[in-house]
């Protein structure tokens, strides 16, 4: 797909669609949307005022023109209530307008520039919303089907017609921003979208030094060998059940290299399959703990944007990446490994291994110069008991950095809730024989605990953690996100990086 913006009437544009908006409770279009009613003889009032037209959110009508207008066909989306409508609202329209055009076997559209008239939103901030949503709404992941198994073609061009010549540069540099955001939200999808047979920890290292290649970025991989010298005992011993050869993919981004002194870390869970190892999972829906890796993929997904950007910040990528697999080597039950700072885990519940492999790359982190870190993981099925679907949990010592998370991702449209950390949740971990155990005793707040125990390697440092367990997958197409792999949080972590730059 490629995507452009133009200078002209889009009354006058010859397109077999043009995709204009309305809000909830209008009766009578503006703006651009206006322009075209009127071209139309007022086909859109009426189609109001008979009730067709409604303007709630993810609502799409299309209207055929018959040569009334240059456009062949108007895709009226509704953009729901004014007083809600963000720069999300946009990506969200234009990812249901441009699959149920694509739906529909049309190959080529045209779009006003939502929200940057009336509704005042900034054009370049327009203008990467458009891209993203029609990247991101029309990502597929086809892989492995005939190409005759995929219906309807591909729209292959979105333009983005715009009458006011000051807007023009602005929603240029916006759509250049929002392409090179959604093609690091797409890496990312991808590598999560594939199965576990294909993206083991070595390819996951391969795709993390293709990256590196083509962005200038600097890139180590650590073997196996070396991460037993160091003294990675938590990330090895949950290796030890699994042939693939484990990774740790470090990935640096320095666009700032005068200030060493501000380097973000982010850190991602790169569990490429979790089968839970001897603490076997059961066989429902084991499938989607191929996507294990989300949390890693994100990272790179994220590094691959810096690359392309290139601001003025520093950051370091880190994937601890393993499968979890209760071969005969496998760790037990019971087994007691010692992570990188010394301290000693006894392992009551292997497939509590996120938290092992993450533990021992966070420390690693603050050893490679990381000023603060954030890590994302597929932490814990306890959070989507908690907050469904609908946003990602965050959590930390440090209020600052989780409010900084927090605002990048809504700005992302990534929204995120926020979970206590009192000290009382840390008594659970308490071992007889160990500094702490993987879990606790009962399954009293789950997430909480497991970030807990993550508090334990954030070796003194602003450190937040996002539990992506409900966010990483999405079970339906809905806006711009399809039925798979979501990327969350790739946009929260670009932004969380760009508001750091000077
Ligand atoms: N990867 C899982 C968590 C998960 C579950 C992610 C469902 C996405 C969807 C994690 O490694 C895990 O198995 N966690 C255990 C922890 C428990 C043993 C304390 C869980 O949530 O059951
Ligand atoms: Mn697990
Ligand atoms: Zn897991």
């Amino acid at each position: 797909m490629d995507i452009k913006v133009m200078r002209g009437d889009v009354t006058k544009v010859k397109t077999p669609a043009l995709i204009v908006n309305l809000f909830e409770g209008v009766k009578g279009p503006g703006g651009a949307t206006g322009a075209v009613d009127k071209a139309l003889n007022g086909a859109i009032s009426q189609l109001i005022a008979d009730g067709e037209i409604k303007g709630k959110t993810g609502e799409l009508t299309l209207i055929h023109t018959f040569g009334r207008v240059a456009p062949t066909r108007i895709l009226v989306a509704g953009l729901g209530k004014q007083e809600e409508f963000s720069v999300n609202t946009v990506r969200e329209v234009m990812g249901n307008a441009c699959r149920f055009l694509r739906g529909k076997g049309i190959s080529s559209a045209c779009t006003i520039a939502h929200g940057a008239g009336i509704a005042g939103l900034d054009p370049q901030a327009t203008g990467q919303a458009i891209a993203e949503g029609s990247f991101l709404g029309l990502y597929r992941f086809k892989q492995y089907l005939a190409t005759n198994d995929v219906d309807g073609g591909e729209l292959k061009e979105v333009t983005i017609v715009e009458g006011n010549a000051d807007k023009i540069g602005p929603l240029n540099e916006g759509v250049r921003i929002g392409r090179v955001t959604a093609e690091g939200v797409m890496l990312a999808r991808d590598m999560a979208n594939e199965p576990a047979n294909v993206m083991t920890p070595t390819r996951m290292s391969e795709i993390a030094r293709q990256v590196a290649d083509a962005e200038g970025l600097e890139v180590s991989i650590l073997e196996r060998k070396q991460m037993e010298e160091l003294g990675m005992g938590a990330l090895v011993g949950v290796a030890r059940g699994s042939h693939q050869p484990p990774k740790l993919i470090v990935l640096k981004y320095s666009g700032d290299p005068d200030n060493p002194s501000k380097n973000l870390g982010i850190i991602g869970k790169g569990i490429t399959f979790d089968s839970g190892g001897i603490s076997l999972k059961p066989a429902e829906g084991m499938q989607n703990m191929k996507g294990d890796m989300s949390g890693g993929a994100t990272v790179i997904g994220a590094l691959q944007v810096l690359g392309r950007l290139r601001p003025k910040v520093n950051v370091t990528g880190l994937v601890p990446a393993t499968e979890n697999m209760p071969g005969g080597e496998a760790q037990r039950p019971g087994d007691i490994v010692r992570a990188l700072n010394g301290k000693t885990i006894e392992v009551i519940n292997t497939d509590a291994e996120g938290r092992l492999v993450l533990s021992d790359a966070m420390v690693y982190a603050k050893r490679q110069g990381v000023t603060r870190m954030v890590d994302i993981a597929t932490l814990t099925g306890a959070m989507v008991i908690a907050l469904g679907r609908v946003c990602t949990g965050i959590m930390g010592n440090d209020q600052e950095l989780i409010d900084q998370v927090i605002a990048a991702g809504n700005a992302a449209g990534e929204r995120m809730w926020q979970f206590p950390m009192f000290a009382e949740y840390k008594e659970a971990l308490k071992s007889n024989v160990a500094d702490m155990m993987n879990v606790a005793g009962n399954r009293d707040a789950g997430s909480i605990v497991a970030a807990k125990f993550l508090s334990e390697f954030s070796e003194g440092i602003p450190w937040a953690h996002l539990d992506i367990a409900g966010t990483y997958r999405s079970e339906a197409d809905k806006g711009y996100l399809v039925k798979g792999s979501t990327g969350v949080p790739v946009r929260t972590l670009v932004n969380l990086a760009l508001a750091g730059a000077s």
